[in-house]
């Protein structure tokens, strides 16, 4: 099929990418010319473990082009709308990215298209489009909202087995439509109407944020008496009512997409006069929850000023070089208004910008900690695990550290290295690495 992509973000890029390899004719349009042009040839403008590859296979194989704007000879059958839906100061989300691809495709497109929502948009957004391709005089263009749900770092693994694809659509053409277009995608799939398809994605990602909050509430509480986190975590998630993932405490969700989305949902239940008191207790709990190594901080030391912090991390997870709402950034801010000197390391991000100052970013960990006095894991990327920490004691002026992803495996070595461990949900707790699993089998352990 012919597919057009309007955006070339981390949901575009990808999906065009994964059409293509999956045997469509894929148009990717982008308003940023220097992208498209790094695109054309073969330049992959995000970090992504697998997509440069793909990506110039199926340039080079003619299946995917690139251009600054689609053309009314393009002949197109889906065209997916993939562009940004950031949030505004209220919480509601800006729509304008949307609208502007609405215009472009009501112009261009031949009779009888499609147009797929994957962009995360409010509820009643796709029949919103339709009503305004009808006032443009475009009853013919089809609507469709067909939410995406990859993860970056994984976006790949992700977009070719997803746990389900949802259609949601307005007829059964639709749906038989949408159902050849992802014929090389072997999931279960939800055929729904378009609001339940756009409540879907934020019921989903709120959802996993609520799990998130939650365990972190948890954890504040495992510190008050004396539990550990990991465990309970882990005693939980062995229930498969619960589940095991998404349980991980630390410093907070962050990235591109949580944040945006619970904040979003919020909005749109005050909108229909529902106050979603649940969710916006999610919120509230993760704007706190970066502040756990400044209370371990402050406690630890007192005074905090002139003191040398790492963070060792600063993508909001590992696996990609996206720095959004990394709780990086609100350490930075604060430590250094404590008076601290901030030192960042990450094995891809280059520079991290906060308030407007750019800050170099060293790949090397042992650059970054050498006189430290504190290192805060920030980002759970293996090179931080698998340190040679008996270098980094040797390296650090004072032996502090803060695990705020829960990852480091052998508290008790470090401890004997002569470092203070501090963790999130686990303070005073000796047991804390001494993870077990106790099969039914072996009830003696
Ligand atoms: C998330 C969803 O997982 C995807 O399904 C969805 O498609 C995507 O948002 C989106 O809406 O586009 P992503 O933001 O890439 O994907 O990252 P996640 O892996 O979900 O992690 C989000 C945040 O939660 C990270 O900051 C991570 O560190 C944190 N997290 C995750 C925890 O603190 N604990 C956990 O147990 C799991």
């Amino acid at each position: 099929m012919k597919v057009c992509m309007m955006g070339t973000g981390y949901v575009g890029l990808v999906t065009a990418v994964c059409m293509a390899e999956g045997g469509h004719d894929v148009l990717a349009v982008d308003t940023d010319v220097r992208k498209i042009e790094s695109l054309r040839r073969g330049g992959c403008p995000i970090f992504e473990p697998g997509l440069e590859s793909v990506l110039q296979t199926q340039l080079a194989n003619g299946r995917l082009r690139f251009a600054t704007e689609l053309t009314a000879e393009d002949a197109v059958d889906v065209a997916f709308i993939a562009v940004g839906t950031p949030t505004l100061p209220d919480g509601s989300v800006d729509l304008t990215a949307v609208w502007a691809c609405v215009e472009e495709l009501a112009r261009k497109l031949p009779t009888g298209a499609m147009i797929a929502m994957k962009s995360t948009v409010p509820v009643g957004t796709a029949s919103k489009i339709r009503k305004g391709l009808a006032d443009r005089g475009r009853d013919d263009l089809r609507v469709a909202s067909v939410p995406e749900f990859l993860r970056e770092g994984t976006a790949l693994e992700d977009t070719r087995h997803p746990h389900r694809l949802v259609f949601g659509v307005a007829s059964e053409e639709d749906e038989t439509l949408l159902r050849r277009l992802h014929a090389w995608v072997d999931a279960p799939v939800v055929v729904t109407d378009r609001n339940t398809a756009e409540l879907i994605k934020y019921a989903s990602n709120a959802f996993l944020a609520t799990k998130i909050s939650f365990i972190n509430e948890i954890a504040n509480l495992c510190e008050r008496v004396g539990a550990d986190v990991t465990q309970v975590a882990f005693g939980m998630g062995l229930d498969p009512r619960i589940g095991p993932s998404f349980l991980r405490a630390g410093l907070g969700y962050g990235g591109s997409c949580f944040p945006k989305d619970t904040k979003a949902l919020a909005h749109i239940a005050e909108d229909v006069d529902y106050e979603f008191k649940l969710l916006r207790a999610v919120i509230e709990v993760n704007a706190e929850q970066w502040k756990a190594p400044i209370r371990a901080l402050e406690a630890h030391f007192g005074d905090l000023r002139g003191l040398r912090v790492v963070l060792l991390g600063v993508a909001f997870k590992p696996g990609t070089d996206d720095v959004r709402e990394s709780p990086a950034i609100a350490l930075t801010t604060d430590l250094e208004r404590r008076g601290c000197e901030v030192v960042h390391c990450d094995p891809v991000v280059q520079t991290l910008t906060v308030e407007g100052r750019l800050y170099p970013v060293t790949d090397r960990p042992s650059e970054a900690l050498q006189g430290a006095d504190a290192a805060v894991l920030v980002t759970e990327w293996p090179v931080f695990l698998d340190m040679d920490w008996e270098d980094v004691a040797r390296r650090m002026r004072s032996h502090f550290l803060f695990d705020g992803r829960n990852a480091l495996a052998d508290v008790a070595s470090l401890e004997g290295l002569g470092f203070t461990v501090l963790s999130v949900g686990r303070a005073g707790c000796k047991t804390a690495n001494r993870s077990r699993t106790v099969w039914s089998g072996d009830r003696s352990t």
